[in-house]
């Protein structure tokens, strides 16, 4: 079997590296990989967003079953390509893809299908905006439609922050003009958890939870990221939540893909606040997280291969998903300025000091030159461990990330502390 991931980085060596585990004779490709993924896949260098040409090369190597790691391909309609082209693919087609694509068009899905969200009103300008903003209670939440990579939500303690950003976005236009709609919604309060599952619009299995954090500095300070870290469970999750998560928000989204005609062919991402009053859903997702992948797949005891072929063959009903007790964290090692300007091509060291640690290392902006590892973006390297308690993963995480070096490393140190 011949296996295609597309992508770059954490999330897609973690996914490299189970299919890999799950079945040692598969062959695996990756566009365009990066240096970590470079030891089980064979790199071919591509822009992921060019859909046609990664078509094409599916075709060249007669690839079984393609798997898209980011949004934009999957937004940009890459899953339809394929699909036309009678070519397997794991991920959503660009109709199911709006749900991340578009917050609007999410909200309004939610709205319709009663999922509980954050009560919202949505302007397509600025003068309707600042309407919109008189009558609404601070702190409010602000969110650019489309996507933003991480930098489309800002949450408005009071009305001149809320129309500075309003500015940013219809007279700066610091997201383009893909999209002129901006959500302003209700802030709700409680803990953040991810919530992710596979489906295929018939039925879906649960994956365990995790809990990431955005901020770059420890103790949730400094600009947000695309993620420092991550741990799985929750500690505040337990079975009554999940089956009222199941009840109130994963049945009633499945149901109100299939009463939309959205075929949906992939993992769907539930970002949860978990307030007092339940959960509520703040976004979706429409693929894996990163870093959230980093400790949920090493937990996954089933076969992932069989899983997304089952999905994307519309047969998830007669697959079942086993999970292994064990907590999982990880830690991200960044590039000095991240999530700033950055610098790229430090070696990397140490990297042969932790093999025989209890520890995985993914790697994410990396890439290898005349035999050197070598920095190549923000966020460089993942490591997970696995433990009976969080303590023991902590510690295990730890050493490790203390022993690898490069110039400007720089990581927070809470990962998995309450
Ligand atoms: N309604 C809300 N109430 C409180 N915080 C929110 C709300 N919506 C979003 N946030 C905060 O903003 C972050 C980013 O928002 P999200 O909708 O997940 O967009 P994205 O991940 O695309 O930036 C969330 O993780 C959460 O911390
Ligand atoms: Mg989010």
């Amino acid at each position: 079997m011949k296996i295609m991931v597309i992508g770059s980085g954490g999330r897609e060596h973690t996914l490299v590296w189970k299919i890999k585990k799950d079945d040692r004779e598969t062959e695996l490709f990756a566009v365009p990989g990066n240096g970590g993924i470079y030891e089980i896949a064979e790199c071919i260098p591509a822009k992921t967003n060019h859909s046609e040409h990664i078509a094409d090369l599916a075709i060249k190597n007669n690839i079984n079953l393609t798997v898209v790691g980011p949004e934009l391909p999957l937004a940009e309609g890459i899953s339809d390509i394929f699909q036309q082209k009678g070519l397997k693919i794991f991920g959503p087609i660009k109709k199911a893809a709006k749900l991340e694509a578009s917050k609007s068009f999410a909200k309004e899905f939610m709205k319709n299908n009663k999922i509980p969200t954050a009560d919202f009103e949505i302007t397509d300008s600025y003068d309707k905006g600042i309407q919109i903003l008189e009558r609404r209670v601070f702190p409010c939440v602000i969110k650019y439609d489309g996507l933003a990579a991480g930098k489309g939500v800002m949450v408005a303690n009071n009305f001149d922050e809320a129309i500075d950003f309003l500015e940013k976005i219809y007279r700066d236009k610091i997201f383009g003009d893909k999209s002129n709609k901006v959500i302003i919604e209700d802030c709700l309060d409680g803990r953040e958890i991810s919530y992710l599952i596979f489906t295929d619009t018939v039925d879906f299995l649960p994956m365990v939870p995790a809990k990431d954090y955005k901020r770059v500095f420890d103790n949730d300070k400094g600009p947000n990221t695309g993620g420092m870290g991550c741990y799985s469970p929750p500690s505040l999750f337990n079975q009554e939540l999940e089956k009222l998560i199941q009840k109130n928000i994963v049945f009633p989204t499945i149901k109100g893909l299939q009463k939309e005609n959205i075929d949906y062919r992939g993992v769907l991402y539930f970002g949860l606040m978990i307030t007092k009053k339940g959960p509520y859903v703040l976004e979706y997702n429409v693929r894996f997280g990163d870093p959230e992948t980093q400790v949920i797949l090493p937990r996954m005891e089933s076969n992932l291969i069989e899983i997304m072929e089952a999905v994307t063959e519309q047969s998830l009903k007669k697959c079942s998903i086993r999970w292994s007790k064990m907590k999982s964290l990880c830690v991200i090692l960044a590039s000095a300025g991240y999530p700033g300007k950055y610098e790229t091509d430090k070696e990397i060291k140490g990297l042969k000091e932790i093999e025989n640690l209890d520890v995985i290392l993914f790697h994410a902006g990396t890439k290898r030159e005349n035999g050197k590892i070598l920095t190549a973006g923000g966020r460089v390297l993942s490591i997970t461990a696995m433990g009976n308690t969080f303590p023991e993963a902590r510690d295990k995480v730890y050493k490790a990330a203390d022993i690898i070096d490069f110039e400007g490393k720089h990581y927070r140190k809470d990962i998995g502390l309450e």
